[in-house]
């Protein structure tokens, strides 16, 4: 286990986020100077981890950030969290295929999210071996950890909804810019936890072991613990780039200016979760895990906040007052047409439902990546220079030429659009975001 300090003085500083901007002094490594337990955030340095983290030292309680750094950009969390709320973070350079580090880790802790990974479907593809060390192998370390101890703590892990597979079985039809299942119960409500597993992907496999370890850690050790079977997250500390994070990814493409490449035709639906949500449903998960302890939940924001990477390309079309660049490519390997998590497991658990809805939680994110990150526009081209778009007054979708009558088609069905309050040049287009009637 090395310090904070110390992985800087020896490895220099890691290769930064590039858009941002180089600021601030390498934070201090402090030791916590305060009694109480910290609360154990593997993974702590990265996107969710630091919005974990910023939610529990904002009502005082300690952290110990437990990570290997190994995502590039992350250590400027570390020194926001640093500089925001000083000696309550403890930090800890540590990687979770180091057992010791962790158990040393483990016995300090009050309550344990982990959150370390192989975050990647494509990287999990070229390195499977180093993708099943980190999420499967690591995880069972923690868990080796946690039952060597005489009051193990509770712990929240966070799986994926990829332990469903690709879902080809799932017949869905064409709807305006995006799919939906041909099913009206599965409009409605999502997919449910009893949908069968069918790891896809070593990510999948990797996740999927995780999670199945974890809850059987519960069942056998009885040590407290759920596993949360997550959609997309996103929200302000995220870096998203091309292999993961694609919400962040897109903005922040479209402020560089930079053409957004799009896998497949675009109509891919997911119900996304503002990271806010995410941490009500973490501290719910902790605050009832008597009764939640050896289950899985899906979580995400389900159908009442479901987007297509089209229509985020709408919506980035409003905040900016043009549309971005985009490039079509093949369907990346085991990606899901339709993705919605049914939520009512944990809601009716709990009482627990998602508050910030798509397009406020997409224009936080635009905004904090705009101002904070100095992720600066490109001046826009002039409408005649730009390749992909045909029609100067309007933010519509460009497509790939198989795709485009369809989609023109459906921008016409009027009953099915409605009007914003203009944005920008006040000519974007708003297709429904929510539920799919
Ligand atoms: N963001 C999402 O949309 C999403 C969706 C489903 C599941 N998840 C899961 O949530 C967790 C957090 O995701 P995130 O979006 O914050 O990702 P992230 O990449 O921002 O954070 C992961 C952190 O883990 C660290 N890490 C990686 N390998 C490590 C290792 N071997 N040892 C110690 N630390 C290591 C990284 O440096 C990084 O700081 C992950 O387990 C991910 O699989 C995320």
């Amino acid at each position: 286990m090395t310090t904070f300090k110390a992985h800087m003085k020896q490895n220099g500083q890691a290769k930064a986020f590039p858009r941002l901007t180089e600021t601030s002094r390498l934070p201090e490594i402090t030791k916590a100077s305060h009694n109480r337990k910290p609360i154990l955030i593997t993974g702590g340095a990265g996107f969710i981890g630091t919005n974990v983290a910023h939610r529990f030292l904002s009502i005082g309680q300690p952290v110990l950030l437990y990570d290997n750094l190994s995502r590039p950009g992350v250590q400027k969390n570390l020194e926001w969290l640093q500089a925001t709320h000083g000696d309550l973070v403890q930090i800890e350079v540590a990687d979770v295929q180091d057992s010791k580090a962790l158990c040393k880790a483990a016995r300090q802790a009050s309550k344990v999210f982990h959150l370390a990974a192989q975050v990647a479907v494509t990287s999990s593809l070229i390195e499977p071996i180093h993708d099943f060390e980190v999420n499967a192998r690591g995880t069972l370390n923690l868990l080796e950890a946690l039952r060597g101890l005489e009051n193990p703590p509770p712990l929240v892990f966070t799986s994926t909804n990829k332990v469903y597979g690709d879902l080809k079985d799932v017949k869905l039809q064409m709807n305006e810019g995006r799919y939906e299942p041909v099913d009206p119960n599965l409009r409605e409500h999502g997919f449910g936890e009893s949908r069968p597993l069918n790891f896809h992907s070593p990510y999948g496999c990797s996740k999927g072991c995780a999670s199945q370890y974890v809850l059987d850690y519960s069942r056998t050790f009885g040590i407290p613990a759920v596993a949360f079977h997550m959609s997309c997250i996103y929200g302000l500390h995220q870096f998203g780039n091309e292999d993961q994070g694609w919400v962040a990814h897109f903005l922040i493409k479209a402020l560089e200016g930079s053409p957004i490449n799009i896998f497949g035709d675009g109509r891919q639906v997911r119900d996304i979760l503002f990271v806010e949500d995410l941490i009500d449903a973490f501290l719910l998960a902790h605050d009832h895990m008597d009764t939640l302890a050896g289950e899985a939940f899906n979580i995400g924001g389900g159908p009442a906040n479901t987007i297509s990477l089209l229509e985020l390309l709408d919506i980035i079309c409003e905040l900016q007052g043009h549309r971005p660049e985009t490039q079509f490519a093949d369907w990346r390997s085991a990606d899901q047409r339709y993705y919605v998590s049914d939520i009512q497991k944990f809601s009716t658990a709990t009482g627990w439902s998602p508050k910030v809805n798509v397009r406020d939680g997409v224009s936080r994110l635009y905004h904090w990546l705009k101002e904070f990150h100095a992720v600066q526009s490109v001046p826009v081209l002039k409408t005649s220079e730009h390749p992909t778009r045909r029609n100067k007054s309007s933010c519509r979708i460009q497509t790939n030429g198989a795709s485009r009558n369809g989609h023109q088609r459906a921008i016409k069905t009027a009953s099915r659009i409605k009007r914003l309050a203009p944005i920008g040049n006040g000519k974007c287009v708003d297709r429904k975001l929510t539920k799919i009637s």
